[in-house]
């Protein structure tokens, strides 16, 4: 297997993943339709890697431009990160994210069965666990019902799958549920690129501390968590893409109808507190910050039980919550000239 798509690749998830594939001789077939990422991220994977990568503006909602891509290479796996992702935006516009999220997976998947392509690696998350009362969360958790729009798609995507599957196609899929993927890649020539105002903790913090924000507002200081904030398991999104390629390289060795629904996290937990005082420890400067009211839809407290990661593909976290936080805060400094590169 060499030829692997990548939806979504010029994407936070997906940028980092296509290096970590090519690093693993894989060969990325990158598509985005740059509705939230920027061509020049194409570039700085091509000098990371020192080699030119194959990238198309398409769209995967066009059965047709997809078709073209599938007649021009011999795909033999695939790995969909293209999707929307904004909790809140989903809540104001649900139909936009159930039209992209879901029509973007059908049509991929009746592509890949014309074209007779098996393995798929599916961009899930932890959200379809809600607030979950056993923790550390595993795999055979309960899917409770979802808290926005965006974390049903992901729930229905991977009821989709698994129908198709059982529907007697050869087709082998991983479901990774990601956790809270923060950090940059070390050379700080890629990273998150968020567009307007942050919705996440990590880039909110990093652009506070660069002075584009005058205060980070910690919502909730009263959860029943230690320090009262709420606690999530942060992942490095290098240990993620290798995850990935780990997932890609399992499925080589599966045939007819697979699936199976994967962690990937570190298996800790750090507050919002935590994620602070670590900031300012590795970057030396002092975060303004307030506590605000909590944010609606926040679970209290989530972390991955990551054992079946390590036992199914052989993978584990090899990143801590610091390199994350100092990758990040790289990036941030590396990206103060970037505007005009933008839009
Ligand atoms: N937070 C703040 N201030 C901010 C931003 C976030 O205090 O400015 C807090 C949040 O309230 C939350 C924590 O930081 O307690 C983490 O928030 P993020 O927005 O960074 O991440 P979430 O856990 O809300 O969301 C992530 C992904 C979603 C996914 C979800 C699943 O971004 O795609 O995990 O739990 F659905």
């Amino acid at each position: 297997m060499k030829n692997i798509l990548v939806t979504g690749g010029l994407g936070f998830i997906g940028s980092h993943t296509t290096v970590a594939l090519a690093e693993q001789g894989f060969i990325p077939i990158v598509v985005d339709n740059l509705s939230n990422s920027e061509l020049f991220i194409k570039d700085r994977i091509e000098q990371i890697l020192n080699q030119a990568i194959t990238f198309y503006q398409a769209d995967c909602n066009d059965y047709a431009a997809m078709e073209k891509i599938f007649k021009e290479h011999t795909i033999e796996g695939v790995i969909h990160f293209a999707a929307y992702k904004a909790v809140g935006e989903s809540v104001a516009e649900p139909l936009k994210y159930y039209e992209n999220n879901l029509f973007s997976l059908i049509n991929l998947l009746k592509i890949m069965q014309q074209f007779s392509v098996q393995k798929l690696v599916f961009s899930s998350s932890c959200t379809v666990y809600g607030q979950t009362e056993k923790l550390p969360v595993d795999e055979s958790n309960a899917i409770l019902p979802a808290f926005s729009p965006y974390g049903n798609t992901k729930q229905i995507g991977e009821e989709i799958l698994q129908d198709v599957v059982k529907s007697q196609v050869d087709l082998q899929v991983i479901s990774l549920r990601y956790f809270n993927p923060i950090g940059a890649h070390p050379s700080a020539l890629i990273g998150e690129l968020p567009r307007g105002v942050p919705n996440n903790l990590v880039p909110y913090i990093t652009q506070t501390a660069i002075g584009k924000r005058p205060f980070l507002n910690v919502f909730g200081k009263d959860y029943p968590t230690p320090d009262g904030t709420c606690i999530r398991d942060f992942i490095h999104v290098c240990d993620l893409a290798e995850a990935h390629v780990k997932a890609l390289q399992f499925l080589q060795n599966q045939k007819g109808s697979f699936i199976d629904f994967i962690n990937v996290g570190t298996g800790k937990g750090n507050s919002v507190l935590e994620v602070i005082q670590t900031f300012e420890q590795v970057s030396g400067k002092a975060l303004p910050y307030q506590f605000a009211p909590r944010r609606s839809g926040d679970v209290t407290a989530i972390y991955a039980d990551a054992r079946k990661a390590e036992k199914i593909l052989g993978w584990k976290a090899q990143r801590s919550l610091a390199d994350a936080l100092a990758d990040a805060w790289r990036w941030e400094q590396a990206i103060q000239n970037l505007e005009p590169m933008r839009f």
